[in-house]
């Protein structure tokens, strides 16, 4: 299967997209690197955590357990991760597997930036949401209570490793949040991608390793261009917050608890669809066809009770937010998008009134 590169002003790395490709962990630790310090979840590692534990074979390393949950994602625990490193050897030669789940690759990929001014790490995503977009791009970081990943840092990795197999044992609920990133690159870059999940559910739903395959290799294929082009988010990388300035604000609004990121970012998709179509910059067709794509993969968790006017009021505070301006990322078409802080008000809490109904 093929690599991808993601390269900047910086450092070049690369994407593996490979079947088993856990088995390749130890070619990207530097030779001179001190202890290998694999943090993962209790749950992650009791599924494949042999299998990366053979792989890193007998270079030093110490298994570190990260409780897991959009909650638990707060720099407490990270102070928490590096004491323990601390106390079990770790220093300035110390290198980062993270191993899990984008809540995981956000936490220990923001560890390694801060412990000691700064370690690398190696990227190993275990779910299709990290998968396809969290663990890419350097983008690392932990919630503050009013507002998601305010605090963080651009850390990017010497490796990414995606082993599409390990998503045979991922919750269909994970598994279903992971899709709607993947909707987000075909809207956002992609028709024909866009297309395949929209006509091929049944396909995509009982894990084709073909499908599986194609969803993953074309998603890793646009961010790793996109973050190429505009590492530190000055420019084009803002395409990838599609659905995201609206999800992040239900998500914190819920307290973090009771969606999953990427739910929230389906809800989010459908917001900035709406918004799109009332600014009239998107035809009703491709409203409808991006509506319907999201919802065949729901259900999303009940909306009910939320209130419309908080949810715009917490859009304020998002960190794409500047300078009071909150700028939108809104669908042109189906593969092309537009950034623009122009909307109407009124425009975006109607959008935020029907998304939580449609
Ligand atoms: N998840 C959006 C980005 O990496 O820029």
């Amino acid at each position: 299967m093929p690599s991808y590169f993601v390269e900047t002003s910086a450092c070049r790395y690369p994407v593996l997209v490979e079947r088993g490709g856990l088995r390749n962990v130890r070619q990207f630790i530097p030779e001179r690197a001190g202890k290998a310090f694999l943090i993962s979840t209790e749950d992650v590692w009791k599924l494949h955590g042999a299998a990366l534990a053979r792989a890193i074979g007998d270079h030093p390393h110490e298994i570190l357990f990260f409780p897991g949950g959009e909650p638990r994602k707060r720099l407490a625990e990270v102070e928490t991760l590096a004491e323990q490193m601390v106390a079990r050897g770790g220093d300035r030669s110390s290198v980062i597997v993270a191993f899990g789940g984008g809540i995981l690759t956000d936490v220990a990929g923001f560890l390694a930036a801060i412990f000691m001014r700064g370690i690398p790490v190696i990227q190993i995503p275990t779910t299709l949401l990290a998968q396809v977009d969290a663990a890419i791009g350097g983008k690392t970081g932990v919630n503050l209570a009013c507002g998601k990943n305010l605090l963080g840092s651009f850390h990017q990795p010497l490796a990414v490793i995606i082993d599409p197999g390990v998503l045979d044992t991922l919750p269909e609920r994970e598994y279903r949040a992971g899709l709607f990133e993947i909707i987000k690159h075909g809207v956002i870059a992609d028709a024909d991608l866009f297309w395949l999940m929209s006509r091929e559910p049944q396909r995509v739903m009982s894990h084709a390793p073909e499908v599986v395959d194609r969803m993953i290799c074309d998603s890793v294929r646009i961010k790793a261009e996109v973050v190429s082009g505009d590492e530190k988010e000055q420019d084009r990388r803002r395409i990838l917050n599609f659905g995201h300035t609206f999800g992040h604000a239900l998500e914190a609004e819920t307290g973090y608890s009771q969606f999953l990121h990427g739910e929230a970012v389906a809800w989010g998709m459908k917001a900035a669809t709406l918004l799109g179509a009332k600014e009239r910059l998107l035809s009703v067709e491709d409203k409808q066809e991006i509506l319907r794509c999201v919802n065949s993969y729901g259900p999303l968790p009940p909306l009910a009770g939320i209130d419309p006017a908080r949810i715009a009021a917490r859009l304020k505070s998002d960190k794409k937010t500047v300078q009071g301006k909150i700028h939108f990322v809104l669908p042109e078409r189906i593969g092309a998008v537009k950034i623009t802080a122009d909307v109407q008000e009124r425009f975006v809490a109607a959008a935020i009134e029907e998304a939580l109904t449609c």
